[in-house]
């Protein structure tokens, strides 16, 4: 009766889960949280807090064996310190120490990248099980990616590798959180989405993307010519990662599952224009099994990985 606890650290939302083996999640807490620069207090009190509800309920007969967060930025391999977050506002956090810390469980608490953690869960227990070659594309207030080459996720030197929201489909296009422009993240995210359907303002998030992809359903041209825009650049980004990586699934999750959904002719049209034929004929192109759960299911997956590679003393 063994489980671990996931974090997920986004822009605007703070979520932890008590997850059971097989990426079951058994309990959830989650929060909204103010979006821009963020203080580990803001950030890993409420999680700590979450974390101490969720640990008072569990069955005297289970045990907590590891723990591991998501975080929406690029998250060093060496130290496991959050080292850049485009739309966190925060660099050279030393995450994992404080939540460990805060957590009182004696438990290390492992970081990775939210999207590079959601691209494991869905490859391992999602809709890319069984595909050794996949890119996963993840919308939040942010983009983020991550790419499984031959059953292996790619790292790169550091670990910042996979960071296809900040590949600059545009070079004269919006500025980036990241000090680009046209990056992925700044053409297809949820602030161009929501500026080119006229409709950003106080009502950012989900909903508002969802609300866009509904009034284009509707026959909303405003909200369709939004989409259709985004779709465009969007199928770019995906050709170029088509061309360079040659993936059997490109999975699309968070809220650019409702946009690619909204925007799939567009994205198909792109392709065929600017991916490779043979590489382009057989690609699947999906949408995530998890959800919104993919990210939280992915750190639980890096919190059972921790205590297989260093088990505990019994
Ligand atoms: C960050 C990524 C993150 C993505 C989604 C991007 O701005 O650079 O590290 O995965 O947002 O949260
Ligand atoms: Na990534
Ligand atoms: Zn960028």
């Amino acid at each position: 009766r063994v489980y671990v606890f996931a974090l997920d650290v986004g822009v605007d939302r703070l979520v932890a889960a008590r997850v059971g083996l097989g990426g079951t999640i058994l309990d959830r807490r989650e929060t909204v949280r103010r979006r821009g620069p963020f203080s580990l207090e803001e950030v890993a009190g409420p999680l700590a807090g979450f974390v101490r509800q969720m640990h008072r309920k569990t069955r005297p007969d289970t045990v907590c064996v590891g723990a591991a967060a998501a975080f929406s930025g690029g998250v060093a391999r060496q130290d496991g310190v959050v080292r850049f977050g485009p739309n966190m506002g925060s660099v050279d956090v030393p995450f994992g120490e404080e939540m460990s810390r805060r957590l009182g469980l004696g438990l290390p608490v492992a970081v990775g990248n939210d999207a590079n953690l959601a691209a494991m869960a869905e490859h391992l227990r999602g809709v890319g099980a069984g595909c050794r070659d996949l890119v996963y594309l993840h919308g939040d207030v942010g983009v983020g990616g991550g790419v499984i080459v031959n059953g292996t996720l790619l790292g790169g030197h550091q670990g910042f590798g996979g960071e296809v929201g900040h590949m600059v489909v545009n070079p004269d296009g919006r500025p980036c959180g990241c000090g680009s422009h046209g990056c992925l993240e700044a053409e297809v995210g949820e602030r161009a989405l929501l500026e080119a359907a006229g409709r950003f303002g106080p009502q950012v998030g989900r909903d508002a993307v969802r609300a866009v992809v509904a009034a284009a359903d509707r026959g909303d041209i405003v909200a369709q010519a939004a989409l259709n825009r985004v779709g465009d650049w969007l199928g770019l980004g995906v050709a170029n990662l088509v061309n360079v990586f040659n993936p059997e699934m490109v999975v699309f999750g968070g809220m650019l599952r409702e946009i690619y959904l909204g925007s799939a002719a567009q994205v198909r049209s792109r392709l065929t224009v600017d991916a490779l034929g043979p590489a382009r004929e057989h690609l699947r192109l999906r949408t995530s099994a998890l959800g919104d759960d993919a990210t939280l299911v992915g750190a639980a997956e890096l919190a059972f990985t921790q205590v297989l590679a260093d088990p505990l003393e019994v």
